[in-house]
């Protein structure tokens, strides 16, 4: 290792993180969004920086300042198609995913090339929505051995039967589960209180703390994966 390359635990490693929430338009003014702020992903992408990894951070929407680490290379993206474009180019190189960003489920069947004008008498607008692709289950289905693959599950209710099944589901080594409903919500919250669950363990139940602070722990927990190879 020269003297110039970082130290750390993540040190001459690479990571990927998605962060925000993607827009899919409607027409070219509407689109279809969500509340994610990026916090948690920006400040996941941050921390394995400063424990010295190459970071790519790939980001929708979001309403935080990027990292300015020259180990972070931001990728700036809009649809979910983007997204899994740009995670696909950068995940054949990279030790581990971070899934953090708040991906549309479904998006508008047909967009429109112009404007879609309200019409005197139309009361009622109905738009045909089609499937996105699961980015996290399409390439945790491509992963080479050592690869590791995070997951955040987002949820309103029954928090760890939801994120379990999305363990078990996606493929992902490792599933962050945080709630998302009320105002202690981690939507726009500088705090959160997540659940890490990970397949033959014991989901385990951080305490609340700041975003920054989860992001820290998930790269140390992440750091501590690699070098065991579990
Ligand atoms: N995710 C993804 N591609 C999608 C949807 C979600 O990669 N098209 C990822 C998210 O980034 C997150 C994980 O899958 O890491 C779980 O997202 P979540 O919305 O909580 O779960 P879903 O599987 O989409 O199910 P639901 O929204 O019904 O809870
Ligand atoms: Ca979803």
């Amino acid at each position: 290792q020269s003297l110039l390359a970082p130290a750390g635990q993540l040190a001459g490693k690479r990571v990927v993180v998605t962060a925000g929430g993607t827009r899919e338009p409607i027409d070219p003014v509407r689109f279809i969004g969500n509340r994610s702020s990026g916090k948690m992903g920006i400040a996941i992408a941050a921390a394995a920086a400063a424990a010295g990894a190459r970071v790519t951070l790939i980001t929708g929407q979001v309403s935080v300042p990027l990292p300015t680490s020259p180990l972070v290379t931001n990728v700036r993206v809009e649809t979910t198609e983007d997204l899994l474009g740009a995670v696909q180019d950068s995940f054949a190189a990279a030790d581990a995913l971070v899934m953090a960003a708040a991906v549309a489920d479904y998006r508008p069947q047909n967009v429109a090339n112009q404007k879609v004008k309200k019409r005197a008498g139309q009361a009622k607008w109905q738009l045909d929505l089609t499937e996105t692709t699961d980015i996290l289950k399409t390439v945790a289905r491509h992963k080479r051995p050592g690869q590791l693959v995070v997951g955040f599950a987002a949820e309103t209710q029954q928090l760890l039967a939801n994120a379990q099944r999305k363990l078990e589901e996606k493929g992902a080594d490792l599933i962050v589960a945080n709630s998302v409903a009320g105002s202690r919500g981690a939507f726009g919250s500088e705090e959160n209180q997540v659940t890490l669950l990970q397949t033959g363990r014991q989901p385990e139940q951080w305490p609340r703390m700041k975003k920054t602070a989860v992001a820290a722990k998930l790269v140390e927990t992440l750091a501590e994966k690699m070098k065991s190879g579990d």
